[in-house]
């Protein structure tokens, strides 16, 4: 597997925390661990494979550093790159939003051209509604640290190792 770079942008930490583990996971010298809100956005279009992680906020919306982002992406070319998505989200108390971030990321980053790769079961989860489902699968990984944040690692772990096989 050649370089990933992992794209992170957290407002209270839990996106960053969780982007730290998928970082060990991953390991150190196979990846680049980035904050959104410091990066130069031509930077994503180093790498071979890109992680991006997000939370979600507002109704269904971006966290605010990939919110002030976004208009960047209109200026990358992602057409050789393997992206996989995380999303962060709270099902007790966003149970009609989980983790609809993921959707918005997975769609512009395809608009760029990039090959989408790492969805998920989206058995295990307890929700009503979610834009981050399509055609019965998650779009990506999605990872629920206020309600589910024991499962977190090995959501991690075997995330990791698909990762692993659709990665270059
Ligand atoms: C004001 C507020 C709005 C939120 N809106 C949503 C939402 O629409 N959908 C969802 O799944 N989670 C929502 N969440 C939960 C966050 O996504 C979750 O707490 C996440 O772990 C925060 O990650 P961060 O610290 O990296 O920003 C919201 C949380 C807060 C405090």
């Amino acid at each position: 597997m050649r370089h990933v770079g992992i794209v992170y942008g957290s407002s209270t930490g839990n996106t960053r925390d969780v982007s730290e583990k998928l970082y060990e996971v991953v390991g150190p010298e196979n990846s680049d661990l980035l904050n959104v809100a410091e990066i130069d956005p031509h930077v994503l279009e180093e790498f071979d494979n890109l992680i991006l992680a997000v939370s979600t906020w507002g109704r269904g919306d971006l966290q605010d550093d990939w919110e002030a982002f976004f208009p960047q992406f209109d200026e990358l070319n992602l057409s050789r790159i393997n992206v996989a998505v995380v999303a962060l989200g709270d099902q007790r108390n966003y149970p009609a939003n989980f983790a609809d971030a993921l959707a918005v990321l997975v769609d512009k980053a395809a608009e760029r051209g990039a090959n989408i790769v790492g969805k998920t079961d989206p058995e295990g989860y307890t929700f009503d509604a979610s834009a981050a489902v399509r055609e019965g699968r998650f779009l990506g990984l999605v990872l629920d640290e206020d309600t589910q944040s024991s499962l977190t690692e090995a959501r991690i772990r075997e995330w990791v190792e698909q990762l692993k096989r659709q990665f270059v």
